[in-house]
């Protein structure tokens, strides 16, 4: 591939040019996908809810003290328990009831167009299958514990769950190299976002969130803190394979709502 055509790619495009797992290769949804009351309950082997357990207890011991109040809030919104794999039908009716928002089952990591027009439609698009054992401590493909531990929580938040739904509608108007800026942004956000509050600094991407490694690496003196500033996050090129060395932090959930708002304005992308 040329260096032209490779400057094109999202980072995910990019791994997967580089011959990396094919479980990361993003798939077109072809049709309708089940979206809140329309979606079953797997039956899932005793050892899938071993190993949500397994991974629950664990993070949520990490998250104490490290995790926004927000994500806490959330969680018992969701009302999680160690020894059951979440039900995807129930988690959207707590969304609905709370922000407006609801849950669609997905195969696996979706093609960026059908995630966002599904968040544009407040609908946030989540697997339903968990990792195996083997994979406890890293996993580079989606599964439940990184779609519904991660991402749900904040979704219950109504600032952030405005923002994301503006983030669907911003990045389908997306051209060129705005696909790369909105990239970034979500990811300094969404996925790796940190927070300043009253006892300290705090985190709330859902990618350090539902990591064993980022979680414990985040808040430490190995990371340089950026203040929010979208201007800067959207230069900011980010390494998805390995711990991050630069993360952003948000004042509050309405800063990152209304300076998302300004800059995509400004941007002519709302
Ligand atoms: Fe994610």
């Amino acid at each position: 591939m040329s260096t032209e055509k490779k400057e094109l790619l999202t980072a995910y495009e990019k791994a997967v040019a580089d011959g990396v797992d094919p479980r990361c290769i993003p798939q077109k949804l072809s049709g309708e996908v089940p979206v809140g009351s329309e979606i079953v309950y797997p039956d899932y082997p005793a050892n899938d809810h071993d190993t949500w357990q397994i991974l629950f207890t664990r993070q949520m011991g990490l998250l104490e003290g490290r995790v926004c109040n927000e994500y806490i809030q959330g969680t018992r919104l969701m009302g999680f328990s160690p020894d059951k794999i979440p039900f995807l039908g129930q988690l959207s009716g707590v969304l609905s009831q709370e922000t407006n928002w609801k849950v669609a089952r997905v195969p696996g990591l979706i093609h960026e167009e059908n995630f966002f027009e599904l968040l544009r439609q407040r609908i946030f698009s989540s697997t339903d299958y968990i990792r195996g054992k083997e994979e406890l401590d890293y996993t580079p493909a989606p599964d439940l514990f990184h779609d519904i531990f991660g991402h749900m929580p904040l979704l219950t938040n109504p600032n952030f769950a405005n923002f994301y739904q503006k983030f669907g509608e911003a990045a389908l108007k997306a051209e060129g190299e705005q696909h790369i800026w909105l990239e970034r942004f979500h990811w300094f956000t969404a996925e790796f976002g940190l927070i300043n509050t009253e006892e300290g600094r705090r985190i709330y991407g859902a990618g350090i969130v539902s990591s064993l490694n980022e979680v414990q690496h985040a808040l430490s003196d190995a990371v340089e803190v950026k203040p929010f500033d979208p201007e800067t996050i959207v230069n900011q090129e980010y390494e998805v394979w390995h711990l991050q060395p630069v993360l952003f932090a948000i004042e509050s959930f309405e800063q990152l709502e209304e300076g998302f708002n300004r800059w995509t304005r400004l941007q002519g992308l709302l």
